[in-house]
């Protein structure tokens, strides 16, 4: 998991945005793609894993969820609807996720030209700064059905996914947290990380 290479390949440019994004679908499952699957693995399903760690510190339960690939938590199911991903399904303890959980992204680290973020899903009921509608899907490859998550950027932020080996909340079992990047110029590399693209496949 080791990995030098940059994130600018999977940099959101004003071209790729140009090709016409998605704000809305339903039943969407995400794949993370290594750069390198030969090697690496993969494609890995997005699960989402419940923050042991928030009532420890004094948070509701089930306040909010981490995302990334861990083999031991259900998979993600998303509904990106008015750029708001909700989460749908069933959680770890029988709870529906569906209307109460959305998709964001929490400030980590910021380290000169490189901003990095964890990704999970928070409930909104309980916390209404979860809410973000950011997100869209945008055309990937030359399939009609493959799309790329993307998360809109100010002009000049480029901005891509890490996969990174977690080193929190791993007392409950391995996982991998999906991380968001935010860069201008050359990021920062980190160790443990590798790039990736997270993709669905949207078919109405
Ligand atoms: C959650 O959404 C899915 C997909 O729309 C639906 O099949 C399921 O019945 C919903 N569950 C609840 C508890 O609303
Ligand atoms: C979401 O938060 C609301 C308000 O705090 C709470 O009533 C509800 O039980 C929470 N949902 C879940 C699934 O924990
Ligand atoms: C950081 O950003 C500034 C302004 O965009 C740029 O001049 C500089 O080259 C960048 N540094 C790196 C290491 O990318």
């Amino acid at each position: 998991m080791f990995c030098k290479r940059i994130v600018s390949v999977l940099a959101l440019t004003t071209g790729i945005l140009a090709a016409t994004p998605v704000t809305s679908a339903d039943g969407l499952i995400f794949n993370v793609l290594l750069a390198n699957q030969a090697t690496a693995g993969g494609p890995f399903d997005l699960a989402v894993r419940l923050n042991e760690y928030n009532p420890l510190i004094g948070f509701p339960t089930y306040l909010d969820f981490y995302v990334g690939v861990d083999s031991n938590s259900p998979k993600l199911v998303g509904n990106l609807e008015s750029g708001v991903i909700y989460s749908q399904g069933i959680g770890p303890n029988g709870e529906p996720y569906n209307d109460t959980y959305t998709l964001y992204i929490n400030l980590q680290e910021d380290l000169g030209n490189t901003t990095l973020y964890t990704t999970g899903f928070g409930n909104i009921t309980a916390d209404a700064t979860f809410l973000d509608n950011g997100w869209q899907l945008t055309p990937s490859g030359g399939d009609a059905t493959s799309y790329e998550l993307v998360h809109s950027q100010p002009d000049g932020i480029l901005s891509g996914w890490r996969l990174c080996v977690a080193d929190f909340d791993s007392e409950y079992g391995p996982w991998s947290n999906l991380q968001y990047v935010t860069y201008t110029g050359t990021p920062e590399e980190y160790p443990y990380c590798e790039d990736v693209t997270v993709q669905t496949t949207v078919t109405s």
